[in-house]
């Protein structure tokens, strides 16, 4: 922190502090001129106004946040001081998580003590919950699918990472696929839930198509094509022309739409023939994955949960699709 905003935090702080002091012995000061309890001399329908002080407890209470407020700061600091217990909230000048447990890691070696809140509760935590997680790590995906404890524990790492994109249900929504039924863009054996999970997804390769196909009705044809894949009716002469233009999808989609899952490659090219939409199934929708494309990211985990999390929540994951 620069010495500017040290001391701009000091005034500030302090500043209001003397203030409420400042403020608080002038409203008990006497300066009305009349005895305290008398009337002041103002009378409004019939309600007069006497000369009240503030009541004692009220402004003893105001006066002791003032002094809870000093020890407050001496005890946590203020600025760039950490007051008398070494207090920090984070690690200043730390950019990424890798440098953070390195820290974390050289402080515990010191046993100085001067670990950051957060690190703190980590460690805690570790030393509680790691054997748990140790012994999860050492069981198979398949086994840990059947234990109902390890599954909680699973479900509740998923509803707070990956919630937020897949649905606490796990079913998804528009660009995010269900992870709940047995349809996968990369694979619902364990091995691959968890590789894709550690390692994270990236989609490659659905540009946008408009002008390889010719422009606005070359899209038209092939989404009419690609609808027709799944079963529903659609006007047979757009569907035709659509099928003499889907070669260039054939070499991601499969010749059939069957998805590259199919094709045994890990590129994320769904089945369109199976009326499953990461998009949405409307015509309109798959017109637009068409026209402009799509690129699904699905972040990587190993580094902010670890494998041993990984791995409990594989299997939650892979518990799901299992009857
Ligand atoms: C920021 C949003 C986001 C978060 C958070 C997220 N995911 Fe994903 N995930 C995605 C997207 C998007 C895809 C699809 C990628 C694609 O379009 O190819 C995906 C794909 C997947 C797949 C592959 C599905 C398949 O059909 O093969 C799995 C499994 C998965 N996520 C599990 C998880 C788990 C477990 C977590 C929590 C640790 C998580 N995701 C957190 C966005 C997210
Ligand atoms: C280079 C590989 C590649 C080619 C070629 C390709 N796609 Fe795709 N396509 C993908 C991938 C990967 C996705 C998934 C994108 C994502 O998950 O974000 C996708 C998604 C789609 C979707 C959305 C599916 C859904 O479930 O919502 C449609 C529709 C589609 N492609 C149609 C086509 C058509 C039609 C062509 C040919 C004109 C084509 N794709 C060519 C890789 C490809």
């Amino acid at each position: 922190m620069s010495s500017f905003w040290n001391i701009w935090i000091w005034v500030l702080t302090l500043g209001c502090l003397a203030g409420c002091f400042i403020i608080l012995r002038y409203c008990l000061k006497n300066f009305a001129g009349v005895e305290e309890g008398e009337s002041m001399g103002h009378s409004f329908d019939g309600i007069e106004e006497l000369n009240n002080p503030l009541p004692k407890w009220w402004s003893n209470f105001f006066l002791a946040t003032i002094i809870w407020a000093l020890f407050y700061i001496a005890w946590f600091g203020l600025g760039a001081w950490t007051g008398i217990s070494g207090w920090r909230s984070s690690n200043q000048g730390i950019l990424n998580i890798a440098e953070s447990k390195a820290k974390t890691a050289e402080y515990l070696a010191k046993d100085s003590g001067v670990l950051v809140q957060y690190d703190r509760e980590i460690a805690r935590a570790n030393e509680k919950y790691g054997p748990i997680f140790d012994a999860y790590a050492a069981r198979s995906i398949e086994d840990l699918a059947t234990d109902a404890e390890a599954l909680k524990v699973g479900q509740r790492l998923f509803i707070q990472n990956c919630a937020q994109c897949h649905g606490s249900d796990a079913r998804g929504t528009t660009g995010f696929p269900n992870l709940a039924d047995k349809d996968w863009l990369y694979g619902g054996t364990p091995e691959q839930i968890k590789e894709t999970i550690m390692h994270g997804r990236q989609a490659v390769g659905m540009m946008a198509w408009e002008d390889a196909l010719g422009g606005e009705q070359g899209v038209k044809d092939v989404a009419a094509y690609v609808i027709s894949l799944s079963g529903r009716s659609v006007n047979a002469d757009l569907a035709k022309a659509g099928k003499a233009k889907f070669g260039i999808c054939a070499g991601c989609h499969g010749s059939d739409g069957q998805g590259s899952l199919a094709l045994g490659l890990p590129m994320g090219a769904p089945n369109l023939s199976d009326n499953v939409w990461l998009y949405g199934g409307s015509k309109r929708a798959i017109e637009e994955s068409i026209k402009y494309g799509r690129a699904g990211v699905m972040p990587p985990w190993s580094n902010i949960l670890g494998e041993e999390k990984v791995h409990v929540i594989s299997a939650y994951v892979y518990s799901l699709s299992q009857d």
